[in-house]
């Protein structure tokens, strides 16, 4: 997703120290490592790695280090180096949402997880057994936008347990109908409950925090958001980080000097590149810099 655009982005010349904190299949990674780079990867999903230790083989030699962590430990597995760019392109991958074992999909049926680290935290089924009502409410809302939350979160809780995608898929849609066909009525469902039990908005402000000083001077950060909430928090993050809105002398001069800068002001839009594609569109790509 706007692959070409953070590659170009991260700005990546041969022997600079660059960190994908969301290796997937490692599309980014791959594109990176051609310019030469050293490219520390990491994801939270154990397949993931697997599968980018099984493509990449030794092609790369030591230019390719591999963590399995949730990218909140990017400090970490730098161990005090600083990187020339960091990138995350959040969400979930395709084959995530594709094998139907993994749990994330109301298309294939399968045991209700959705955890992208299926060794920490607890799956979806786990949740709903625990949550209370006012609780999953305010998760559908907050983070799926969903507006039928209330009838939702009462029919699934009546319906525990709920052990299945294919059984939530189908109470939410018994319970709302099916709208007008153009997205599947679990959609929004599937979405909040995901980011619930992966903790996403926690590991994005835990990142928005810690990898800005992980930068080396001249180094970027650059996020591929595809939720308004995440691209919200991006951006916030990142102008009061370049001292949007900081307090000025008489003549508009900042008090105290900003370490970074807005690469650019405005986010790339998924939907200037693929407009046909659903998930692409809502992709927003911005750009953080640390000053020399
Ligand atoms: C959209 S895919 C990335 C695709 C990748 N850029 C590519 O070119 O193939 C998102 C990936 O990030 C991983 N991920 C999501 N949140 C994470 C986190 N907090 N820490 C580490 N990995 C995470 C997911 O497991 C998934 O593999």
């Amino acid at each position: 997703m706007l692959l070409d655009d953070a590659v170009e982005l991260c700005a990546p010349r041969a022997g600079a120290l660059v960190v994908d904190g969301t290796l997937g299949r490692g599309g980014h990674a791959a594109a990176l490592l051609e310019h030469g780079v050293h490219l520390v990867g990491l994801d939270r999903d154990p397949e993931a790695i697997a599968a980018v230790r099984a493509r990449f083989g030794d092609a790369f030699g030591d230019r390719l280090e591999l963590h399995h962590a949730p990218f909140s430990r990017i400090p970490d597995v730098l161990a005090g180096r600083r990187a020339d760019a960091v990138l995350l392109d959040l969400g979930v991958s395709s084959p995530q949402l594709e094998t139907a074992s993994r749990g994330f999909s109301f298309r294939n049926d399968g045991p209700l997880d959705m955890r992208m680290d299926p060794s920490s935290g607890e799956p979806v089924s786990a949740w709903l057994d625990h949550t209370d009502e006012a609780g999953f409410v305010d998760v559908l809302f907050r983070l799926g936008e969903e507006r039928q939350a209330r009838r939702i979160a009462r029919a699934v809780l009546a319906a525990r347990p709920v052990r299945t995608t294919g059984e939530l898929a189908d109470v939410v849609a018994r319970t709302v109908g099916r709208g007008d066909g153009r997205i599947h009525p679990a959609t929004r469902t599937f979405q909040a409950l995901r980011m619930v039990v992966n903790d996403e908005l926690g590991q994005l402000a835990t990142a928005l925090q810690a990898v800005p000083e992980c930068l080396a001077p001249g180094g970027r950060f650059v996020v591929i958001a595809f939720h308004s909430l995440e691209d919200r928090a991006v951006k916030q993050a990142f102008r009061a980080l370049a001292g949007d809105g900081a307090p000025t002398d008489m003549r508009g001069h900042p008090l105290v000097v900003p370490r970074f800068r807005l690469v650019e002001r405005r986010a790339r839009k998924g939907e200037d590149r693929d407009p046909t594609n659903p998930r692409a569109r809502s992709a927003r790509l911005r750009v953080l810099e640390r000053l020399p």
